[in-house]
């Protein structure tokens, strides 16, 4: 891989409103990015192809956060993220927080199916392959605010309740008895209680023993409210390294002595270890308690931890620097200044980054991360991600 310094940070690029002095450089950010790592493809560590082909037109009904949202809240809020979002692969304004796919993508594709419809996108969508509740900014507390996770759980049940009321007058819907009944349920949020629970300024062992518990419980009711109306086959994601996202790493610290390592915060990452713990322990109670169900648990932080441990060897050259922020290294973060935000900067090859915007990571890093999900070294049991849609 050639040349460029990636720690120059160029003005906004793409139709973000760049003035025409930035024109030039504009001209350099042209979009060199992903298809590098074509070699992190989903069939990676998948071993024989044909046993993890889907026997069936795969159906998946997914839940979360902006690690999710493939444009529900841009459907839901009427936001617009213009470019630089999506200039690596989609190369238009899809809601994305990222400057491509996110790791919901990635899995689609190894299933060989669309890109998921967010549940709120009134045209263009398609949801015979499933819907996407997932929206940017959501968590799973307070339990009744738009969009949490319980909301989006009630969602579906009125997509499933008016699509068997379309079918009992005659009419169609995207997704039959059958589809409901042997989709998959992919589960990934958190990260907002998380972060929201750690800058509340609560201490450590309150986040730990108390609000992590009521987020964990959260997500239990989620699946077994799942359950109840008919899902058996369920994906549940852990959280990711929250001590390793610039944003986190930006905010001022008396000193360096919370850095591990890799340059990540210590304290932010146990308590995402211990989200962790407490998630799969809960998966682990619920496959005993729910009879015929199947709940897979995959350690994100593993996944992502990795990806920023040993960035090098998988083409990354920045791993704590948001691609698109302000302010330059070692982070490239301001809280004043967000991706979109007035003067911001966005780097020239978002490929070498592996966060986008200081909390999301680029189309590239969810490249390797979603290769890492769909490897199934991370889970419990350890199950193809295809395994819902096999005969
Ligand atoms: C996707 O298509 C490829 C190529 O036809 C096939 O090898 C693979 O098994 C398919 N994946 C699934 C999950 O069906
Ligand atoms: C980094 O890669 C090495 C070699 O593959 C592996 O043993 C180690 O666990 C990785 N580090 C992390 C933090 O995953
Ligand atoms: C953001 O703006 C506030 C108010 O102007 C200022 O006090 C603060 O220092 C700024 N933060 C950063 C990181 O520049």
């Amino acid at each position: 891989m050639a040349a460029a310094r990636t720690t120059r940070i160029s003005r906004p690029g793409g139709g973000a409103g760049a003035a025409a002095a930035a024109a030039a450089a504009v001209a350099v950010l042209v979009v060199s990015a992903l298809a590098a790592r074509t070699e992190y493809s989903w069939q990676e560590g998948g071993g024989d192809p044909a046993a993890t082909a889907c026997a069936r037109r795969p159906v998946v009904f997914a839940f979360g956060d902006s690690n999710t949202d493939t444009g529900g809240v841009a459907a839901g809020l009427g936001y617009y993220y213009p470019l630089p979002e999506g200039r690596a692969f989609f190369r238009r304004a899809t809601g994305r927080l990222c400057d491509g796919r996110l790791v919901i993508d990635y899995l689609c594709e190894s299933l060989n199916m669309s890109y998921l419809s967010p549940y709120l996108e009134a045209l263009g969508s398609d949801f015979t392959g499933g819907a996407n509740f997932a929206i940017s900014g959501s968590a799973t507390l307070p339990r009744s605010a738009p969009f949490s996770l319980h909301v989006q759980v009630q969602q579906f049940i009125h997509f499933k309740q008016r699509s068997f009321e379309l079918v009992a007058h005659g009419g169609s819907a995207p997704v039959d008895a059958d589809g409901f009944r042997n989709a998959l349920y992919l589960i990934d949020i958190g990260q907002n209680d998380l972060s929201a629970a750690f800058g509340s300024g609560a201490p450590y062992d309150d986040i730990i023993h108390l609000k992590i518990p009521a987020f964990i419980s959260e997500i239990k009711d989620a699946i077994m409210t799942l359950y109840y109306n008919g899902a058996k086959n369920f994906w549940v994601h852990g959280t990711g390294p929250l001590g390793c996202l610039p944003q986190k790493l930006a905010a001022p610290r008396p000193d360096d002595g919370d850095l591990d390592y890799s340059g990540c915060l210590k304290t932010l990452n146990n308590g995402a270890y211990e989200f962790n713990n407490q998630l799969r322990a809960a998966c682990d109670e619920l496959r005993s308690q729910l009879r015929g169900a199947t709940i897979v648990y995959t350690d994100v932080l593993l996944v992502k931890y990795d990806l920023v441990a040993n960035h090098s060897a998988y083409g990354f050259e920045e791993p704590l620097m948001a691609c698109c922020g302000y302010g330059g290294p070692p982070y490239n973060y301001n809280a004043n200044v967000s991706c979109l935000g007035p003067g911001f900067r966005v780097c020239e090859d978002g490929a070498k980054f592996v966060s986008w915007d200081g909390v999301h990571y680029t189309d590239a890093a969810n490249a390797v991360a979603a290769a890492k999900i769909l490897s199934g070294e991370f889970s419990t049991p350890k199950l193809p991600f295809a395994y819902f849609c096999k005969a």
